[in-house]
């Protein structure tokens, strides 16, 4: 089974129905879908490759070398213990860029930060059309999602949603059977889009209780859904299990940009949505609870890998 595959360029012709059926389709019965003819650029692309390679290997790479996950791994294979798994920890390099932390970007790498300038730029515009193809498929009005990440105002600066970048190195591992390379987890935000390896595979999503590969392909953006859109859509939208396997071979790379609400912005399920559930007579039409994003954050900081479904509330009591 792979993952469904979407010519976003075929949303601006007569095909325009058909792919916003197919988006329908992956969002609700997948969480997951790959994105080709998207509108970035292959040169832009080929050059967040190249600068994010680079700047692993001149920035990052010592650092990994002498970290919490290489050390505990050591530790766990030199003991010989029966322990069959470093708990806690990911097999991961990461970094994360914004535009609240440009002076903690990556310096040394030529090249590195005006690409990645450019690169976030481009990913906010797609991040901004995917979500207006959701508002679309919902029933919604368009802008509604952005609407909401924004604290219900078109853009302001004070309240506005948040954009975030995340470098991630998944280097070769040799005991992949000992730790994982990104635990199993939901995600948290909006609508995340997802650049991965060309050819080093790695990430799977769980999909009728079996793991399965998301297929790499060159040059494609990975598309996922996280809690707040699963919120929003009233459960319509499910936020999908996703994990990365640490792997013997390859150093895989994978830059994941997240369109996620402002911490200040209070989330509920579309009263549109909640609406139309109650002309069905359905019994408690809002299958979500209201809450502040910010609260939401600092239940997930604590429980990124457990099950999702009680973080909801738990964000409610937190106001
Ligand atoms: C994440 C994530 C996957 C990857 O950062 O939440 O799931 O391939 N990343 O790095
Ligand atoms: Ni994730």
């Amino acid at each position: 089974m792979a993952i469904p595959v979407i010519d976003f360029s075929k949303l601006n012709g007569d095909e325009r129905s058909k792919t916003l059926a197919q988006i329908a389709n992956c969002c609700q019965d997948w969480g997951f879908f790959q994105l080709i003819n998207h509108g970035i650029s292959e040169d832009l692309l080929e050059r967040v490759k190249k600068v994010s390679s680079e700047c692993y290997e001149f920035e990052r790479e010592p650092g990994f070398k002498n970290s919490k996950p290489v050390n505990l791994l050591k530790e766990l294979v030199e003991k010989k213990s029966d322990e069959s798994l470093v708990e806690k920890v990911d097999w991961e390099d990461v970094f994360l860029l914004s535009d609240d932390n440009h002076d903690e970007w990556p310096s040394k790498t030529p090249g590195f930060k005006e690409t990645m300038k450019e690169y976030r730029a481009e990913l906010k515009n797609l991040a901004i059309k995917v979500m207006e193809a959701m508002d679309e498929n919902l029933g919604l009005p368009k802008g509604y999602i952005n609407k909401a990440f924004n604290g219900g105002e078109e853009e302001e600066e004070e309240n506005s949603a948040f954009f975030g970048t995340k470098v991630s190195h998944y280097p070769p591992c040799p005991h992949p059977d000992k730790v994982n390379g990104l635990r199993a987890h939901t995600d948290a935000g909006g609508v995340i889009l997802l650049f991965q390896d060309d050819v080093v595979n790695g990430l799977q999503i769980l999909k009728d209780g079996v793991w399965i590969d998301v297929q790499p392909i060159q040059n494609a953006i990975v598309i996922n859904t996280g809690d707040q859109i699963e919120v929003l859509s009233n459960g319509k939208y499910k936020s999908v299990w996703h994990r990365v396997l640490a792997l013997p071979e390859g150093n895989r790379r994978s830059i994941a940009s997240f369109y996620n609400p402002s911490y200040k912005a209070t989330i509920e399920p579309a009263k549109e949505l909640v609406l139309a559930e109650k002309k069905l007579n359905v019994e408690n039409s809002a299958k979500y609870p209201k809450f502040v994003f910010g609260d939401y954050m600092s239940v997930y900081a604590e429980q990124k890998f457990f099950p999702k479904e009680p973080r909801f509330l738990q964000a409610v009591k937190a106001v």
